[in-house]
């Protein structure tokens, strides 16, 4: 049985959320973090909500040394690998950073899960191994194209080193979870998404508009093949994308190989749709201004999520307007992030 499991970056915005809802379905979660995303303040605010202190490493995944230390002090049933750099334009910028942090430290830990037996893991994959998708929604059957930029390819090299890893060894459970866009908060407002500077992802930049601490939206292309001529994504609020992970951590634990699952709503929502549900859930005008195309953006992606509802017995339960008051709630107690 799965008790004790091991979340590296679990003091990041997934992890974290992930942490609670681990604590909430009766797991011990131990986290792992080296602090280049996040705050150590976050683990007094997941006590704050559980009622839980976890136990809590800092240290770099990548350190194989640190990690022995850590998986011999602990007898970890389970990884749940969050810890990677997710920056789009800077891994194109920083190309050996991205391979060597992401790839890097995925090998120590699985290596580490073979020398410790630890036989159950969970990598945080993304939907950008569908690269320019051909049609929507994706589908896990889909084929993995190209990664567009560093950060894709190590998602879809990591991708690979855990099929291989499975195929040598069955008796190695692992899920690969291709997270569509995550955003929202925690309702308390205790946890959210803090990014490092200008945000680069959509609803952090609303958000910090709607509290005036940025002028105005740049909307990226209004001349997509789409509803309204602005990108489609999948936004899914990152309390239901945490309770994918218990569902996930079900699936291991009753023995399946490899398995891999797309994380989203189902749903497409363009960028002034997810404006208008913004400024629906919160009463206030989030200003904003359509510029050209960002390099690199596709028309839509949005997930077929029947697989992890069939298979998982998961499925989302909150909406986009859910998560846009959430975020909005976290943006207004943390105007300069988690401190
Ligand atoms: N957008 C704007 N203005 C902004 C930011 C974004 O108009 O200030 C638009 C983009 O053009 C896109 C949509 O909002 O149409 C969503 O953009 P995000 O940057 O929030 O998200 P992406 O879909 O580009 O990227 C996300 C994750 C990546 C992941 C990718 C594909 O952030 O990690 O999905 O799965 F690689």
């Amino acid at each position: 049985m799965i008790h004790n499991v091991l979340v590296t970056g679990g003091l990041g915005f997934i992890g974290s959320e992930t942490v609670i809802a681990l604590i909430e379905s009766g797991y011990t979660p131990i986290i792992v973090d080296n602090l280049f995303n996040a705050k150590e303040s976050v683990l007094g605010r997941i006590e704050v909500i559980t009622g839980v202190s976890p136990r809590y490493y800092r240290a770099d995944c990548c350190d194989e040394n640190a990690m022995r230390k850590i998986f011999a002090e602990n007898k970890f049933d389970a990884v749940i690998h969050f810890a990677g750099y997710k920056a789009v334009g800077e891994s194109v910028e920083k190309p050996l950073e991205y391979y060597q942090n992401n790839i890097g430290s995925a090998c120590v830990i699985l290596k580490l899960m073979r020398e410790f037996g630890v036989k159950n893991f969970v990598f945080s994959s993304s939907a950008t191994v569908y690269g320019v998708p051909e049609s929507v929604p994706l589908f896990e059957t889909d084929p993995v194209r190209e990664a567009t930029n560093p950060y894709g390819a190590t998602k879809i090299i990591i991708e690979g080193i855990c099929k291989d890893f499975a195929k040598a060894d069955p008796s190695f459970n692992i899920a690969l979870l291709r997270y569509f866009n995550p955003i929202g908060a925690h309702p308390s407002g205790l946890l959210g998404e803090d990014p490092n500077g200008i945000p680069n992802n959509l609803m952090p930049y609303i958000s910090q508009v709607a509290i005036g601490k940025l002028p105005v939206l740049h909307v990226y292309g209004n001349d997509y093949n789409t509803v309204d001529g602005t990108g489609v994504r999948d936004y899914i609020h990152v309390v239901d994308l945490a309770e994918g992970h218990v569902a996930a951590l079900k699936k291991l634990d009753a023995g399946c190989g490899l398995v891999i699952y797309n994380l989203g709503t189902g749903k497409g929502t363009s960028v002034l749709e997810l404006v208008k549900a913004f400024e629906d859930a919160n009463g206030i005008k989030i200003p904003y201004q359509i510029e050209g195309r960002r390099p690199g953006d596709v028309d839509a992606s949005y997930a077929n999520c029947d697989k992890a509802f069939k298979e998982l017995g998961w499925k989302t339960k909150l909406t986009v307007e859910d998560a846009c008051r959430d975020a909005y709630n976290f943006q207004k107690k943390n105007p300069n992030g988690i401190l």
